[in-house]
């Protein structure tokens, strides 16, 4: 079957520098050929000039990650054909929230220096025990998901608070934070979650789940940095906005049952923060989100509700 393919390209040694322009290639696809397989076939019979990146071909690598119809992709593990039927069209870019380098090939340098900043490595107390250490399945299963990330970008690509800030800790490196912290040889564990409580860091993520979503491993990087967040409240790493912010939401609901959206505001940023939130609020009033009165009666069943928080809390 003859398809096009298109593909965002830049050439920073052409005329106009990096500027990104469509091309597109008539290609032979057939049932099971990848993304990859295309763009190789692509470059060895049409375009000896288009730059990506690949090695290992068999996902395991992350080189080929590249943004396939606007999601963030593996090339060699995503079939051209499943593309091709669901948007009619196939459009490739390279990895968004990186800097290009050429055609699909990006600048991973930001990604390497924040996974550098977190020391990477296992920070244990004291040597080995006789015979080695002793790590029990469900020790190793706690850790399990964030060790399979493969590094390839595609959470980052994907991430709405690294877009908007790009110091953003990211969700690679947050899960990779979460695979020492969650393991019980770690020495270091408060120490980490101290540095990954403060500014960029994991209260800044917003929730948005698109790292999840796109993991091609299933690492589930937003439920790492959650996790990391319950971790650095026990260690009672709590004077910062996000953890004030869980907490306020916590008291507010067992108080009256609901949201009480000033109170909330009060209690997460404190008082002189707060007074610029003032024109939000008004915003806020305007578009009946915040309607008065704003002293709340406690909603009916809130027996209830205070019954389910403290049953979690003993559970905790
Ligand atoms: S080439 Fe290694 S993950 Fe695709």
């Amino acid at each position: 079957m003859r398809i096009k393919v298109k593909i965002k390209r830049c050439d920073p040694t052409g005329r106009g520098g990096c500027e990104p322009y469509l091309q597109a290639y008539d290609v032979d696809v057939k049932e099971g050929m990848t993304i990859l397989e295309t763009l190789m076939w692509i470059k060895e019979n049409l375009d000896g000039t288009l730059s990506f990146r690949r090695s290992c071909r068999s996902a395991i690598c992350g080189s080929c990650a590249l943004v396939v119809n606007g999601t963030p992709k593996l090339a060699c593990k995503t079939q051209i054909l499943r593309e091709y039927e669901g948007a009619r069209e196939v459009v490739l870019s390279p990895l968004s929230n990186f800097r290009v380098i050429k055609d699909l090939v990006v600048d991973l340098s930001p990604l390497w220096d924040k996974i550098g900043r977190i020391e990477p490595w296992l920070q244990p107390g004291s040597e080995p025990p006789e015979g080695g250490w002793i790590i029990t399945k469900d020790e190793v299963e706690r850790i399990d998901r964030e060790s399979r990330c493969i590094l390839c970008g595609i959470c980052n690509s994907g991430c709405n608070s690294q877009e908007v800030d790009p110091e953003f800790i990211g969700p690679s490196a947050a899960a990779k934070v979460y695979r020492f912290v969650g393991d019980v040889r770690e020495d270091g564990k408060r120490r980490r979650l101290e540095r990954v409580s403060g500014p960029h860091g994991i209260w800044d993520c917003s929730r948005c789940v698109m790292c999840n979503e796109y993991c091609p491993k299933r690492v589930e990087p937003m439920t790492s940095i959650e996790k990391l967040r319950v971790e650095a409240i026990r260690e009672g790493l709590v004077d910062n906005a996000g953890a004030r912010h869980v907490e306020a939401l916590v008291d507010s609901v067992n108080r009256v049952g609901r949201l009480d959206e000033a109170v909330y505001t009060f209690r997460s940023l404190g008082f002189l923060r707060s007074i610029g939130m003032i024109p939000l609020g008004i915003r806020l009033e305007l578009h009946g989100k915040m309607p008065l009165p704003h002293i709340f009666p406690a909603i009916e069943g809130i027996e209830e509700v205070r019954e389910l928080i403290r049953a979690v809390e003993e559970e905790e």
